[in-house]
């Protein structure tokens, strides 16, 4: 359809989630999917109608008539992935993380520039309801100054089932879902960080990535402010629920969240008074063709699963990602989440990685606006 962005999606396994949303958006067109596998490849096609199918990433760089490559491969094809699309011309959306070494976040800067095409990560966390709702809080300025800042990401890999690549992943290389809430409600970039490893994960995973602990903890200083905040993670032989979280200390109050699943938010509005809220959906924000995406999954007792629709899921984030991405590009500006914040953002964790494999040391975060040379 003339005047629509043309999307392809690299990578149908989460991936697959953003098809119905590029189908829908009123800007934007499902033009081609991409996959390895071409029975998978062909069952998504069938699924959602997509006709134009293709096993090899690289034959999307040669469509000319193609805007936009929105990534979702394995982690460790995501900075080059990315590279080669920004240097077909492409703008680039990505999965999280970036990169998992300094070198590709700031080469994917560098690309990014020469290119002068839209990058976006696909950061999930600064985009769920929760999320919005804070951030709507903090510029009303109903918490008054922010103080500090905490936020965790525990999940249990040990479990079989996983693609391989994750196994022994060490925690901090994918840290994005914990610190980018952090920085994106303080406004502020990563300065430096001190991490700590706690802990040690059974040997046949320490042997993949040489990376032994449980847990890291970071402390990441921030620049240009007084605040400092702290970022846990942890993947393997450790046992609690799924948690994807933040908390926030203002002077005139607090938002923590959260303990267990699904019990919500909490706001601590006084020294005595803190209560459990409810936050709303942001679907109002979004075009009313993708809006119903925000929605909330139901919870199915019996199977112990929460189900969504497809295309909604990790807390109603995946429309305003797509939005943001293809306002980004209709619009000719940098989107929400561009290279320079998304290397810093990726950063705090590889350099957070380097700093607890050295004992705690300070590693100081490198700056991409003065390092990249073009
Ligand atoms: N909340 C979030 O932001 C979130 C949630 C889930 C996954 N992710 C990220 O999404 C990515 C994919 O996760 P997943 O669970 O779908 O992984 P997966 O390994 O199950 O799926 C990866 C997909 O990429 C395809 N693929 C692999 N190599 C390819 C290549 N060279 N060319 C074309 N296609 C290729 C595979 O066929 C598969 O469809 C991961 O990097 C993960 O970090 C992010």
């Amino acid at each position: 359809m003339a005047g629509k962005i043309k999307v392809a999606v690299v990578g149908l396994g989460f991936g697959a989630e953003f098809i119905p949303l590029y189908q829908k958006h009123p800007d934007a067109e499902c033009y081609a999917i991409c996959q390895r596998d071409e029975k998978h490849l062909n069952e998504i096609g069938d699924q959602f109608g997509v006709e134009r199918r293709y096993t090899n990433f690289k034959d999307l760089l040669t469509i000319d008539e193609l805007d936009a490559i929105h990534i979702v491969t394995p982690i460790n094809d995501h900075a080059p992935m990315t590279i080669a699309a920004l240097n077909a011309g492409k703008h680039a959306a990505s999965t999280v993380p970036m990169a998992i070494t300094k070198e590709e976040c700031l080469k994917i800067v560098q690309a990014r520039r020469k290119a002068n095409k839209v990058y976006m990560m696909m950061e999930t966390a600064v985009y769920t309801r929760e999320f919005l709702y804070v951030k709507e809080q903090v510029e009303k300025g109903e918490l008054g100054k922010i103080q500090f800042l905490r936020g965790s990401h525990q999940q249990n890999m040990s479990l079989p089932g996983w693609p391989d690549y994750w196994y022994g992943f060490p925690p901090m290389y994918y840290a994005t879902h914990a610190v980018s809430p952090l920085l994106a409600l303080a406004n502020a970039d990563a300065e430096s960080v001190v991490c700590f490893g706690s802990g040690t994960i059974r040997k046949e995973y320490v042997e993949k990535y040489n990376s032994p602990f449980a847990i890291e903890t970071a402390l990441v200083r921030l620049r240009n402010s007084d605040l400092a905040c702290e970022v846990t993670r942890s993947l393997f032989d450790t046992i609690r629920q799924y948690r994807e979280s933040f908390d926030v200390y203002g002077t005139k109050s607090s938002f923590e969240w959260e303990q267990i699943a699904g019990e919500g938010m909490v706001l601590h509005s006084g020294f005595e008074d803190a209560r459990r809220i409810e936050v709303p959906d942001y679907g109002r924000l979004l075009p009313k063709e993708i809006a119903q995406y925000t929605v909330r999954g139901v919870y199915d007792d019996e199977h112990e699963h929460t189900s969504f629709i497809q295309g909604a899921g990790h807390g109603g984030s995946h429309p305003h990602l797509t939005h943001e991405f293809v306002r980004a590009i209709v619009e000719k500006r940098e989107s929400s989440i561009d290279a320079e914040r998304a290397a810093n953002w990726t950063m705090v964790g590889i350099c957070a990685h380097e700093s607890a494999m050295k004992g705690g040391v300070q590693v100081d975060i490198p700056k991409p606006r003065q390092e990249v040379k073009y």
